[in-house]
């Protein structure tokens, strides 16, 4: 089954996709992305993907190339051409390509490219997690290109021979996690940073709260510092890539005894449920 890719409009083989060596994501970041699933050759919650998509786009003033609907139907129609049952549809949309000036021009048309891959690996079971400093801009909202914050803490993650990082506040209150947002249990209740400016509102930490909700059980949406963590009875991130994902060590300590908890466990069952209806 092949991997594809499509940039403005041509499909090619994912290897052979070029853009311009002065497209503006590449000089200056200067675009927006998504990342949506597909289980049973069925993406999940794509429109949620792009409605975010266009909220990004207005919060950078960044035209998209095509009106919502037929950025709907252009991604369905490049996803089903890749046959790929189990995948994960990338999608960036940049200002475009012109000369390197810093204001851009307002004839540039934007680049869209998507990409299509195969799931590489099985969704893990657990995580091992360490904190790093939030040294990104005001903007977090915003599912921006320019993830170089991003790279450097998953790069400290590697060296601490960790699976994932955390992003933390100077003064320990915990956002989320590079690429995903993160939930706490404790005492019944769970917990999870609100969705302001710091961090980026997933469509799966939405998902989740839904579940949250209609099983009644308490939820506060507030912050919370990293020794409330540290004490947690469970710890477990959400992303579409991941769905959900139990940690059970943060900087070398354990939590929740080293081992899932059932909140986080049962959750994880009920969004795959939820997932598995979606795309029956
Ligand atoms: N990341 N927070 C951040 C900073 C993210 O980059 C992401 C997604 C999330 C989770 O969002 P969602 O549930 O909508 O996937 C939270 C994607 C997967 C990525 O950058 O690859």
């Amino acid at each position: 089954m092949p991997e594809l890719a499509y940039v403005n409009g041509s499909i090619v083989a994912v290897e052979e996709a070029v853009v311009s060596a002065e497209d503006r994501g590449f000089l200056f970041a200067d675009g927006i992305y998504e990342v949506a699933r597909s289980y049973n050759s069925k993406l999940v919650d794509l429109d949620r993907h792009l409605a975010r998509l266009e909220r990004s786009a207005r919060m950078l003033d960044l035209p998209l190339p095509m009106p919502l609907p037929d950025l709907d139907r252009t991604c369905r129609s490049f996803y089903a051409q890749s046959g790929l049952p189990e995948a994960i549809l990338y999608l960036q949309v940049t200002r475009g390509a012109g000369k390197r000036q810093h204001a851009a021009p307002p004839e540039l048309k934007p680049t869209l490219v998507m990409t299509v891959r195969a799931i590489a690996k099985p969704t893990p079971s657990e995580f091992a997690v360490v904190t790093v400093p939030n040294n990104r801009w005001r903007m977090c909202d915003c599912k921006t290109i320019a993830l170089l914050p991003t790279v450097l803490a998953k790069h400290a993650a590697v060296r601490a021979g960790a699976d994932d990082a955390i992003f933390v506040e100077d003064d320990e209150t915990v956002l989320e996690g590079a690429s995903d947002n993160i939930f706490v249990v404790k005492g019944g209740e769970v917990y999870t940073a609100p969705a302001d400016n710091r961090i980026l509102a997933g469509v799966t930490r939405g998902r989740v709260l839904e579940i949250i909700g209609q099983r009644r059980l308490p939820v506060r949406v507030e912050h919370f510092k990293r020794d409330f963590m540290m004490a947690a009875d469970e710890v477990f991130l959400t992303s579409s890539v991941l769905t959900v994902v139990p940690i059970v060590r943060i900087d070398g300590r354990p939590i929740g005894g080293g081992k899932p908890g059932p909140v986080a466990q049962s959750l994880c069952r009920a969004y795959w449920d939820l997932i598995r209806e979606a795309t029956a």
